[in-house]
This record gives C-alpha cells, sequence and structure tokens, in this order.
C-alpha cells in the first residue's frame, strides 16, 4: 500500500500482520499469509533451529513475499535461530520474552527489520533508543501472553511517546476494530485469533471449533499470580488451574499444569485439557476461510467503515 509507512518498510502490500503463534503458526500458514499481501510470522518460540529452517523453507516454497519470524528471546538457542533467519534471508523478525538488545547489530547488519512486541510506554521507549524500526503494541485483549494493559488504553499512549511506526495488536477481527486502531496512530495491525480458523491453519479441528463456537465471555486469563498470566478459552484445564491458584497453589504447581498444554491441544486436539489461546474476539470468528478471505475482508471492511463513519459524522455535522 502507498504511503503507509510499514508496507513501504516491509515491502507489503496491507499493513496486516499475521501474529506468531506458538505451535501454530508454521510455514504453510505464515506463507500464505504473505502469499496474500500480509506479512506471516512463524513462530519460533516453539521451534529447533533446525526445525524453523525447515518452516521458513516450506514458507519459502509457498512465496517470494517478505516472511517474519518470532524470536522468543529467552530461548537458550536464540543465537542459533538467528543464524537460520539470516542464512534463509528472513526478512522480518519479531521479538518477545527478553531484550533484543544483544541481537541488534547483528540483525541490523543482516539488513533484517526488528519489530518487538511491547505491553508498556516504557518498553516501547527502550526499543525505540535501541534502533527498533517499528513496535508491536499488544493489549490484554489478545490470545496468548497477555500484559496488563487494553489496547484502547495503551495503543494512543504508545503511539505519542514514541516516533516509530507503531502495530496495533489485540482484539482486531473487523474492519471497525482495524478503522479504530488505525484512529489512535497505529499504521499497521496484528491479528493472531482470527487466523486459528484459517484454512491453511493446521492445528487440530476441535482447537478450531472451540474457537468458532467461543461467545463474548468464552476467554479467561490464567496464570495471573505466576506474572505470566496468558488468555485461553475457559475449558477444563483453564478451571483447573483457576481453582488452583485461588487456593494459593505454588508458582511451579500451576506451571507444570500448563506444561506441554498448548501442543495438546493444538496438535493433539484435546480442547479439554489443552491449553486452548485465543483473544476476546474468539466471539467474532465464526467461519473458516482462506488468508486470501481472511485479509481482503479486513481491508474491504475497514474501507467500507470509514464511508459509515465519514457519513455518521456529516449527519452530526461535525
Ligand atoms: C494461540 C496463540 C499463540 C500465540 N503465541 C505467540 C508467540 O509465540 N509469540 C508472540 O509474540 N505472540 C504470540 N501470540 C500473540 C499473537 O501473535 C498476536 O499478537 C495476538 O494474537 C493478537 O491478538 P488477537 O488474538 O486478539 O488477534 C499468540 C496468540 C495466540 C492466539
Amino acid at each position: 500500500m502507498k504511503n503507509n509507512k510499514i508496507c513501504e518498510l516491509l515491502g507489503i502490500k496491507y499493513p496486516i500482520f499475521q501474529g506468531a503463534m506458538a505451535w501454530i503458526s508454521g510455514g504453510e500458514l505464515a506463507g500464505a499469509v504473505s502469499r496474500d499481501g500480509g506479512l506471516g510470522i512463524i513462530a519460533g518460540g516453539g521451534m529447533e533451529p533446525s526445525l524453523l529452517r525447515e518452516n521458513i523453507r516450506k514458507a519459502k516454497a509457498i512465496t517470494s513475499n517478505p516472511i517474519g519470524v518470532n524470536l522468543m528471546l529467552l530461548r537458550p538457542d536464540v543465537a542459533d535461530q538467528l543464524d537460520v533467519c539470516i542464512e534463509e534471508g528472513v526478512k522480518v523478525v519479531t521479538t518477545g520474552a527478553g531484550n533484543p538488545g544483544p541481537f541488534m547489530e547483528k540483525l541490523k547488519n543482516a539488513g533484517i527489520k526488528v519489530i518487538p512486541v511491547i505491553p508498556t510506554i516504557k518498553l516501547a521507549e527502550r526499543m525505540e533508543k535501541i534502533g527498533a524500526d517499528a513496535v508491536i503494541v499488544e493489549g490484554m485483549e489478545s490470545g496468548g501472553h497477555v500484559g496488563s494493559i487494553t489496547t484502547m488504553a495503551l495503543l494512543p499512549q504508545i503511539v505519542n511517546a514514541v516516533k516509530i511506526p507503531v502495530v496495533a495488536a489485540g482484539g482486531i477481527a473487523s474492519g471497525k476494530q482495524f478503522l479504530a486502531a488505525l484512529s489512535m496512530g497505529a499504521e499497521a495491525v496484528q491479528c493472531g485469533t482470527i487466523f486459528l480458523t484459517a484454512k491453511e491453519c493446521l492445528i487440530h479441528q476441535n482447537y478450531k471449533n472451540a474457537i468458532l463456537k467461543a461467545k463474548d465471555r468464552s476467554t479467561v486469563t490464567t496464570g495471573n499470580f505466576t506474572g505470566h498470566p496468558v488468555r485461553v478459552i475457559d475449558n477444563k484445564l483453564a478451571k483447573e488451574m483457576l481453582e488452583l491458584e485461588k487456593n494459593g497453589a505454588s508458582k511451579e504447581e500451576i506451571e507444570n499444569l500448563g506444561k506441554g498444554s498448548l501442543k495438546l491441544a493444538a496438535v493433539d486436539g484435546d480442547a479439554e485439557n489443552g491449553s486452548v489461546m485465543a483473544g476476546q474476539i474468539a466471539a467474532m470468528v465464526n467461519e473458516e476461510r482462506t488468508t486470501k478471505e481472511i485479509l481482503e475482508f479486513l481491508m474491504m471492511d475497514l474501507k467500507l467503515e470509514v464511508e459509515v463513519l465519514k457519513r455518521r459524522l456529516e449527519n452530526w455535522n461535525i
């Protein structure tokens, strides 16, 4: 898209990222999203370097458009993952769970754009200072690991605090929400939950069904007392975790119950005992579509909502 800072920075058609989703966004999904004009992001969080390479190659076999990789910086082998990204010609790296500072020079020298995911103003400012190309502001509506501030409250504050482009994540699954993010100053959006039911998303059908039948109050956050809250569909596992938390269980007990649970849901299809991570907008995800249909829907719906808003404001005569 012309004159959009993120599209120009990354060489993509639509200002829409498919957010990394551990155990979920592999080469097939990310490749399809990038092929269809968004930025597909492979989740490096659950991948050994060799598996990451395999997934990057899968995505590259689908498209020659830019592909992103998400690196979770606390992984002990993150330096090896980074080498794989450089060797495979990855164009964009988003980062989480740690400070990308020590890797910045290497990433920059390889011509990779660095876009950290951040949940606070302080971190956004720090990332700008160390040379991040943009930041992804993620509100607590989103699926997976969450901060404590909503997209609506956090996004405009971060837009005011930094000069680099800001990407909004958390709670975006329609033109209305896309427009709201742009009007708060975001240059692009990152969506996770809406892509969970994409035809190219190779998770178990039981996981998809849990998203398709979700209602407005279907998600909860677990792990609140461990300092690492996670937004998930309220199922048997979530109830057990919340019960443990209520009864003052230790951090270890709670974390042990959660170990391997995302894979259990996403790969093995146990949507009751597994962790079905999803955002609050799961309730708005009601069909299985191709990545092309999802991206075109978001862009068309955005245009429609701009017109609707224009007409409403004209009527109000402001
Ligand atoms: C199942 C799931 C797994 C996720 N895993 C990761 C991850 O590994 N790394 C990351 O940076 N973000 C992760 N996220 C966050 C997404 O990349 C994205 O920012 C978020 O889903 C956007 O909010 P939404 O769910 O409301 O669309 C995950 C989200 C979901 C739903």
